[in-house]
């Protein structure tokens, strides 16, 4: 009876570029922070905690809100939080109104000797924490042609892991070497991330970031009860879809702010989780729901749901849960987005200031193309097809015992020991595979 449930995507950012060299201690400090003795920086420490949660959040609504889209049939899956270490690691590179850019849109106001050392500490912890339960790798890497005297102090910081020469003359060769990477860091997951010619001879720099997340649910899903049932598209454009079947204590209930019923579903070890966000079943609710998200709302709801703080109806007790058996796959061109919510100048060769990375003006991001998959998988099921759906007034919601996910629903896997961050969004609208059965005029 297993049940488990995959999650992977890769991001690229492709840069073209030039060097430098200086010592590693100066890399990053700015001119004021030079004058600190080196037995100060070293000194030093890495925040343990992470107090800059709220704002990775806020970054993750504000990408959501871009990224999701009024086609009915749209689904969307990402990781806010490998853009967000993508774009720390463009951050390092950065100066002037670039990085201000960057530093606005990430909201970090750490100086960059801090944000290094703890994105240093925090990749290490998780290019493999693959514990019994939950697999997590998270990789980043920066691929320079290898023709570029990059700053020593840049080798010397991302040096083994983290940073890669190649001959990018060889343009394809050089592709294939990058998207062989993402491949195996993804587990086979990821295939071509960077499209066929995305590279060209007159590259420097390509920066990828991959994800891949496995986890296992803490109560598995019933395989004897999976079944072929209906799945609601829209309250008049009814579709199929295998549908699993559970039924177990869950923390559950409303978030009233959200307009939402809200269920979460942990991973074994309960360090992480996956929160749904199930609206009524009313035309036009999901769209409700998402348009009131934020990252207060969000983080009240997870909040509320956990510790029953407000008036909302929260329980912890024996539900049954009808959830899809689902598969999506998405390659996002981010660099649009990215633009849209404050990240302009590192996209323009004539205002881009990478100066950080390499001395000579004209270094800008070709591309940040972003692609995830996310599979929620098991093993045989029989097909037979009876739902029940669940219709709600208009108003107050109320708890239910039952929970049938078969209408879209929006989904967000989280990190609960560091502050319900981010690592996944994702809307689900429709079955992807399955065909529309009836449409109602
Ligand atoms: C980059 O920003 C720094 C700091 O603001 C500035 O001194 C430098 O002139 C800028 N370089 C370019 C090429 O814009
Ligand atoms: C950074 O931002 C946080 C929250 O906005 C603020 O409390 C803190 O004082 C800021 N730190 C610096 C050095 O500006
Ligand atoms: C992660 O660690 C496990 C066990 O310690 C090992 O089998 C696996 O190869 C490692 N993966 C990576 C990507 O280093
Ligand atoms: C969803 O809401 C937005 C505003 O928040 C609106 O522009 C859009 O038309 C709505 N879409 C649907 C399908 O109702």
């Amino acid at each position: 009876m297993k049940r488990e449930i995959g999650i992977i995507l890769g991001l690229v950012l492709l840069v073209r570029s030039n060097p430098m060299d200086q010592s590693l201690r100066y890399c990053f400090l700015s001119d004021g922070e030079r004058s600190k003795t080196a037995s100060e920086e070293n000194g030093i420490a890495i925040e343990e905690d992470y107090p800059d949660n709220v704002g990775k959040m806020e970054f993750s609504f504000d990408l959501f809100h871009n990224l999701r889209s009024d086609d009915e049939e749209m689904n969307l899956f990402f990781s806010p939080h490998i853009i967000h270490q993508a774009l720390t690691m463009a951050l390092f590179g950065a100066k002037g109104e670039t990085e201000q850019q960057l530093r606005e849109v990430l909201r970090v106001n750490q100086t960059k000797l801090e944000l290094v050392r703890k994105f240093l500490a925090e990749t290490k912890v998780l290019r493999n924490s693959s514990g019994n339960s939950v697999e997590l790798a998270v990789a980043n890497r920066l691929f320079f042609s290898e023709e570029e005297p990059v700053r020593m102090c840049m080798r010397a910081t991302f040096e083994n892991d983290q940073i890669q020469f190649l001959d990018f003359k060889k343009s394809d060769e050089a592709e294939r070497i990058i998207n062989k990477w993402v491949e195996a860091e993804t587990k086979g997951k990821i295939k071509d991330i960077i499209p066929k010619g995305e590279l060209s001879p007159m590259s420097r720099i390509a920066l990828a970031s991959s994800v891949y997340f496995k986890g296992r649910w803490e109560q598995e899903f019933d395989k004897t009860r999976t079944k072929q049932s209906l799945f609601y598209v829209s309250p008049d454009k009814i579709t199929q879809t295998q549908m699993m079947y559970l039924k177990g204590n869950f923390k559950h209930g409303v978030a009233s702010a959200l307009q939402s019923y809200i269920i979460d579903l942990p991973y074994k070890g309960n360090s992480h989780s996956m929160i749904i966000l199930l609206p009524p079943f009313v035309a036009g609710s999901l769209n409700e729901t998402i348009s009131r998200l934020t990252a207060d709302t969000f983080y009240s709801a997870v909040e509320n749901l956990r510790y029953y703080k407000n008036e909302d109806y929260s329980f912890n007790d024996e539900v049954e849960i009808y959830f899809p058996k689902f598969k999506t796959e998405q390659t996002i061109q981010l660099t649009e987005a990215l633009r849209s919510i404050g990240v302009v100048d590192l996209f323009n060769p004539e205002a881009s200031n990478l100066t950080d990375f390499s001395e000579k003006p004209g270094l800008a991001f070709d591309s940040a193309i972003h692609k995830s998959y996310i599979e929620v998988n098991e093993e045989g099921s029989e097909a037979a097809a009876a739902t029940i759906f669940l219709m709600s007034r208009q108003g107050r919601l109320h708890p239910l015992t039952k929970y049938e996910i078969n209408r879209p629903f929006a989904y967000f896997v989280i990190d609960n020991t560091k502050g319900n961050e981010i690592l996944f969004s994702g809307i689900f609208k429709t079955p992807k595979t399955a065909k529309i059965v009836t449409e109602i005029l």
